[in-house]
């Protein structure tokens, strides 16, 4: 939810900022800008409406410099326009501000302190670099004006602030928003998220709410609200920077598609020891061994990873379990176990609905678990322990291998916490065997692109509408395909349980409605036939998706056999390659929808 980026020091800034915007174009791409100052009085702002690659063809040869801050917006408030787009600068044109977040109180402070300023448009933060400058007429340094805005702020921020008067500093903050310090040689580096810099450097700082840092060419300084200096070393993030590339892939979220069985092989061997156990930091075994109930808090892909996993919880750890969507839990607390653990579900690591929630959690002393794809994020270093899920960077906005990652580090945790409490049932569960079975299973599914690419005409090529239905795990992973079909192709996409259809939605049903129906279960596959029969006598489209198995005449699509806890692990590889084709035959952006941005950084 928006991306900033910022450089001081000795390099080309400009192509360190457009560099890093286009890595960070899935945090939003309504408008972009970058603000770049050459030094002896020369300096640019270039803002523009729409993608990055707009930005890139205004910024004209003489864009030059050595510090200078960039930004890729998604809007929260005020409209995608040039005067919304960031850099914004103060009426004195001293202050360039890009800023990810929200600032809550900017209504009541602009009428405090800036009545008499006429604003250029309707953001929050162009209230925050009024203010600042209004401080520094008042004769605060540009670093005290910063921060006396800060001490007045409500809400969430990351920002990178210049100061066109002293082009050899640049000054940093960040409250709830993710942000990080990439530290080089000879120039310092800011960036929403490792990725967008990992062309210069692969030292990062973490910074902490509150803080507030100075960058140099040489010099990073970081301070604590009270003004005191804190040390920090950087860390070394290991991305390899081709990771993040496309390649010879069309789009990422093909790609990342491609990748799951990869990244099913690379679980295994990463968690799971030569007996076939999970191994997991042992303090956090015997934390979630202690809990009396585990509640999976997450937000939509994740989420529905997380309802796959309240299964695997129970019947592999004997532990009830319950899925919750972040948004609704950090505002309508269910009344809680006597020992309850929380379960952070989330790729990103800064989903601002999740961070909500374990912000309660803490203050509450309940423990608490992360498991996400980016273990540097704000989630994993506030939560008292995080699992890595090891996908590699997603890039593509809609979720395809984190969701697989997420099932399959869900599976590994179960075993690894029954194993703990001695349970039979775990013991008896191969694990590694069956992520094996699903690598072996996705792949046969990847290698059926073109009949898939068929399916996909054949069912969506004309619709408005969809129905994916199933029982149990088959309809979780049928809203997880609702999801994708929606969100990338734009056609109003239901996941159903196969037996609440005939409760009024069946009544939406016409000629040629399109219903997915994903038979994999053994207990309830009759039943889910017969709802797929139901629908089908009322004129609906229906591709039958069964287990080998279960698999009967007619069926268009077979998946290996699995344990019926992840056949989601196959099944949802349909679900995102349905959802592709059908937004790529309609000539949609497949990475990057409308309205969206990857990470949610925003309640
Ligand atoms: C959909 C998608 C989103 C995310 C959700 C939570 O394809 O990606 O629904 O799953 O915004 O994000 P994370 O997992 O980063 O917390």
């Amino acid at each position: 939810m928006c991306g900033i980026v910022g450089v001081v020091g000795k390099k080309n800034a400009t192509e360190v900022l457009l560099n890093g915007l286009e890595k960070l174009e899935y945090r939003g791409y309504d408008s972009a800008g970058i603000y770049v100052n050459g030094g002896s009085g020369h300096d640019y702002l270039v803002k523009r409406v729409g993608r990055i690659s707009q930005l890139v063809a205004g910024v004209g040869p003489e864009v030059q410099g050595t510090m200078g801050i960039g930004h890729t917006r998604w809007a929260t408030n005020g409209k995608p326009t040039v005067a919304n787009a960031h850099p914004h600068v103060s009426n004195d044109e001293r202050f360039y501000l890009v800023h990810n977040g929200v600032i809550t109180n900017a209504a009541a402070l602009r009428a405090k302190y800036l009545s008499d300023v006429v604003f250029a448009g309707q953001t929050d933060t162009e209230v925050v670099v009024q203010l600042i400058a209004a401080f520094a007429r008042d004769g605060l340094t540009a670093k005290a004006a910063f921060a006396k805005t800060l001490s007045l702020l409500e809400g969430s921020y990351a920002f990178c602030l210049a100061d066109r008067t002293d082009p050899a500093h640049l000054y940093v903050a960040k409250n709830k928003s993710p942000l990080l310090i990439g530290k080089g040689a000879g120039f310092n580096v800011v960036a929403s998220d490792a990725l967008a810099m990992l062309q210069e450097t692969d030292q990062f700082i973490e910074l902490n709410d509150g803080e507030l840092v100075t960058l140099t060419a040489d010099q990073i300084t970081i301070e604590n609200a009270a003004g005191e200096q804190l040390d920090r070393a950087p860390i070394t993030v290991t991305i390899d920077a081709a990771d993040a590339e496309k390649g010879t892939f069309p789009f990422y979220m093909l790609k990342e598609i491609s990748e799951q069985p990869a990244v099913m092989r690379r679980l295994v061997s990463r968690y799971v020891d030569d007996a076939g156990t999970p191994q997991f930091d042992s303090a956090m075994l015997s934390a979630l061994a202690a809990a009396d109930r585990l509640y999976i808090v997450a937000a939509g892909t994740s989420y529905h990873a997380g309802l796959v996993g309240q299964n695997l919880f129970e019947h592999l750890a004997g532990v009830p379990t319950e899925a919750y969507l972040a948004s609704e839990f950090g505002y309508h607390q269910p009344l809680l176990s006597a020992k309850p653990m929380f379960i952070f579900l989330t790729q990103s690591g800064e989903t601002a609905d999740i961070r909500q929630v374990l912000v309660n959690v803490k203050q509450a002393g309940y423990p608490s678990l992360t498991l996400t794809n980016v273990i540097t994020s704000t989630l994993a270093r506030e939560a008292d322990y995080a699992v890595e899920l090891g996908a590699g960077p997603e890039i593509a906005v809609a979720s395809t291998k984190a969701y697989t990652a997420q099932v399959a580090v869900e599976a590994l945790l179960a075993k690894a916490l029954g194993q703990h409490k001695a349970l039979p049932l775990a013991a008896a569960f191969d694990v590694a065997h069956q992520l094996s079975l699903a690598a072996t299973g996705q792949q046969a599914l990847i290698d059926q692109q073109d009949k898939l690419h068929e399916l996909a005409t054949e069912m969506f090529a004309q619709t408005r509408n969809a129905f994916f239905i199933g029982r149990g795990t088959d309809y979780y992973v049928s809203l997880e395909a609702a999801l994708k079909l929606k969100e990338i192709s734009y056609v109003q996409a239901e996941g159903f349980a196969a037996g609440e259809l005939k409760h009024g939605t069946i009544a939406l049903i016409e000629q040629d409605t399109p219903v997915v129906a994903f038979i994999t279960d053994p207990i309830t596959a009759a039943r889910t036939r017969s709802n797929a029969e139901e629908v089908e006598a009322r004129g609906a489209k229906v591709l039958r998706i069964a287990s080998a198995a279960l698999a009967e005449p007619g069926d268009q699509l077979i998946v290996d056999d699995l344990d019926p806890m992840l056949t989601p692990l196959l099944t949802i590889i349909p679900g995102q390659l349905l959802a592709y084709f059908t937004s790529l035959d309609r000539g949609y952006d497949v990475d990057r929808p409308r309205n969206l941005a990857k990470s949610v950084t925003v309640e």
